[in-house]
């Protein structure tokens, strides 16, 4: 049933010239049917050079907004409407005027997790892939990172040189695990290094063996020689992990870490969307694309 209906997708998109991006949080048989699948960095330098006239976005709704904004001329699907981020909803365009307006020497620096209407008035944007080599490159002493205190954190610390400013913000899954879930499962499995998302917790990080986004614990767990990892990110990165290395064992560091924004994604709704009877097609606004877009050409600029 399951790969009855992945021929059906890769048929329908062939057929219809549909590009599929999936982010590495949703499930096995979705990546599947992907053209690409990647992390938010990668997804958005992805999108402007596929050649396909329409793109599904298998992910949440910051991640189809920042296709839209960097290829205005495409159709974007976002395949399941309800799959928001919460971190992306925390704050808005007014706070952050108004945040501006104390720290007027500050460069807004938004981590991609925001919404297109708040881009159109940050200086930068990054991901978690980038965040560190972007805010070296920029041309500025005082970063006001928003809205992941939490990455802001681990940014700031391997930039010392920097002045950072960080609001309270942050995801609330990777911030639901504590210290003492990464110190017993280090105990329970002392060989097994622990890899991080910087979306975690300064008290998780400062545990980690290595700290990075989505595709920079599947590359570190793929060509590591060890044979058994702790995966501390969302818990579908294990399971992709398990299927693309059988040889090796990969433990959730906490079973609370599952998105149920990401997890809301279907292969049904992909099905759905390539059949043209199901997601949402993102619009944005003429002045939301060419002023958010500035700080996402400057996070290409800045990180490529
Ligand atoms: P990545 O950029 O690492 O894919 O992270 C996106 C995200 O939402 C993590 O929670
Ligand atoms: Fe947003 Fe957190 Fe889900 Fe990532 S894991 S999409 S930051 S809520």
């Amino acid at each position: 049933m399951i790969k009855d209906i992945q021929q059906e997708i890769l048929r329908l998109k062939k057929e219809k010239g549909i590009c599929i991006l999936a982010h590495s949080y949703v499930a096995h048989e979705i990546i599947e049917t992907a053209d690409f699948t990647g992390d938010s960095y990668a997804l958005s330098v992805k999108a402007t050079t596929a050649p396909q006239k329409t793109v599904i976005m298998v992910g949440v709704r910051f991640m189809a907004e920042t296709v839209k904004i960097l290829s205005p001329e495409k159709k974007v699907i976002l395949a399941q409407p309800i799959a928001g981020c919460p971190m992306a909803e925390q704050m808005d365009k007014d706070l952050i005027c108004a945040v501006k307006k104390e720290y007027p020497d500050y460069k807004v620096v938004a981590y991609i997790n925001t919404t297109a209407d708040l881009k159109t008035v940050c200086d930068v944007c990054v991901t978690s892939s980038s965040a560190v080599k972007i805010i070296k490159n920029m041309d500025a002493q005082n970063i006001l990172f928003i809205p992941d205190c939490n990455l802001g954190h681990y940014v700031s610390e391997q930039i010392p040189e920097k002045n950072f400013k960080l609001l309270h913000g942050g995801c609330p899954i990777h911030a639901s695990v504590n210290e003492s879930e990464a110190v017993a499962a280090k105990e329970k499995h002392p060989n097994a290094p622990l890899l991080v998302h910087p979306e975690c917790v300064p008290d998780v990080v400062k545990h980690a063996d290595y700290v990075g986004s989505t595709s920079g614990i599947m590359e570190y767990a793929k060509n590591s020689d060890k044979k058994e990892f702790i995966i501390g990110t969302e818990i579908s990165i294990a399971e992709h992990l398990q299927y693309a290395c059988p040889d090796k064992n990969f433990y959730y560091l906490s079973k609370k870490l599952i998105c149920p924004n990401m997890k809301s994604s279907t292969l049904m709704d992909v099905y759905n969307a390539v059949r043209g009877v199901g997601g949402e097609e993102i619009v944005l606004d003429e002045d939301t694309i060419t002023k958010a877009r500035v700080c996402i050409d400057e996070m290409i600029r800045l990180g490529g």
